[in-house]
């Protein structure tokens, strides 16, 4: 294996002290891996405001080459790392689409996105990367020789480019009311009557999600609480190798425990339709139950692989109030079992209270092998102590359908 963390966190350091209050970028390289750290536009934040916008055509490697790694994390004006007790970062997630060469950059005019290989359909859960919280403590690393391959130019459309967009859903916590109320996006904190996902006038059954969360909508703040508006950035980090005959590439693929197939047949055969909402609301336990090892919600969904191949890197999405969540095989054997970590501290990446991070899997490669078809279920456990809005259960696969020739 050529891990080179040494090398890397010598660059992080040197990087991150070239971080000037715009976008940048800088690349070094290091046995042939390029780093390279990019700052999204500006995001301005008054207490208890939320910023959930798209930012179409952000900087990204150049060529065909091999994504390595993927971290992100919300920085302040000067590069410093901001608290989710400040901020809380609910997603943020990096889309792939081609762009004509005849509009301009920015325009969206007659993009196609592309999405990953699944599972769900349309333009859901159809990023190449995202997380939430956990960003700061959660790895990315893919290990030699595999990785994500980008910019193949016979995979671009003739008179098209391959662009990069980003989502960031933000919410400014200082000052609010109930601040893990807020992150959950309980409608009764905010200021909307409209359900944001589906336009219509919000239903008294649901009680919190997406749909209260949209951008510019403020969460309830405590009486008197002024504080000034704050402008942050999504900071990303890539690292990639150039495209070679070595590098083995890994499809992405993003299962969600909402997903519960629709199975229709027709005399064309069997369609099967996904049902993936990304996020769902957990009852609470009974109260007697409060306290005891029974207050736990269970959720699962079972989705087929079409091709299979060799898992390399997977773990799951959570919320607060997660426990754990796992993807089993076919045959019910544990393909990964990725546990959250709650911070319990102050300072960024240790915030007490929060998902900070998820644990990952790196099985040996060739050794979780995924047959063509095989029905794969991921399982999601909150703490329902209590009701939660806006959970989510998602588990995020590499697939390598071959092995490199050594290793035959
Ligand atoms: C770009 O080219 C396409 C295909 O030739 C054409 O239909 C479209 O109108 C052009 N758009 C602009 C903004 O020139
Ligand atoms: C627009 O995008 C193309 C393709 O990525 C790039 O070559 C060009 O420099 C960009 N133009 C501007 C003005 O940023
Ligand atoms: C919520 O209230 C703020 C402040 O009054 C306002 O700027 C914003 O547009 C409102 N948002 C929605 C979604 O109504
Ligand atoms: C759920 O959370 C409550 C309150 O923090 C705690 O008392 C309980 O032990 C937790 N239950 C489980 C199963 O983790």
């Amino acid at each position: 294996m050529r891990f080179v963390s040494q090398d890397w966190m010598f660059l992080s350091v040197a990087l991150v002290l070239f971080i000037p209050v715009s976008q940048c970028s800088s690349a070094a390289s290091e046995n042939n891996v390029k780093t390279a750290v990019f700052l999204s536009p500006k995001i301005e934040l008054t207490p208890g405001f939320i910023s959930n916008k798209m930012y179409y055509d952000v900087e990204f490697p150049k060529g065909h080459v091999a994504i390595k790694s993927f971290q992100a994390e919300l920085v302040d004006e000067s590069g410093k790392s901001v608290p989710l007790q400040q901020t809380y970062l609910h997603h943020w997630i990096v889309l792939k689409y081609q762009q004509p060469k005849n509009v301009s950059n920015k325009s969206q005019t007659g993009i196609i996105m592309e999405r990953n290989s699944g599972m769900c359909q349309g333009e859901i859960l159809d990023q190449y990367y995202g997380l939430g919280a956990e960003t700061r403590g959660t790895n990315s690393n893919i290990p030699d020789p595999y990785g994500v391959e980008i910019g193949n130019p016979s995979n671009i459309l003739e008179g098209y480019d391959e662009k990069w967009m980003i989502n960031v859903h933000a919410i400014d916590t200082r000052g609010v009311e109930d601040r893990m109320g807020c992150i959950e996006c309980k409608c009764d904190l905010y200021n909307v009557t409209i359900n944001a996902l589906t336009g219509k006038p919000l239903s008294p059954s649901y009680k919190g999600g997406l749909g209260c969360c949209p951008d510019n909508a403020q969460c309830r703040l405590r009486k008197d609480f002024w504080g000034p508006k704050n402008v942050l950035y999504l900071k990303y980090t890539i690292k990639w190798v150039n495209w070679d005959e070595f590098v083995v590439p890994v499809k992405i693929y993003i299962l969600d425990v909402t997903d519960h197939l629709k199975i229709s047949y027709k005399s064309t055969g069997m369609s099967i339709q996904h049902t993936c909402k990304v996020e769902y609301q957990v009852k609470p336990c009974k109260k007697s139950h409060v306290g005891s090892s029974g207050c736990v919600d269970v959720n699962r969904a079972s989705v087929p692989i079409k091709t299979g191949g060799y898992v390399i890197y997977s773990v799951g999405h959570q919320h607060v109030g997660a426990i754990r969540s796992t993807l089993y095989g076919q045959d019910g054997r544990v393909i990964c079992n990725s546990f959250p970590k709650y911070g319990t501290g102050m300072e960024a990446g240790n915030e007490k209270g929060y998902v900070v991070g998820m644990s990952t899997c790196y099985p040996k490669p060739g050794s979780v092998k995924l047959f063509d078809g095989e029905i794969l279920t991921v399982e999601a456990l909150y703490n329902n102590s209590i009701e939660r809005t806006g959970v989510m259960g998602h588990f995020y696969i590499l697939v390598a359908e071959k092995l490199p020739h050594h290793h035959v």
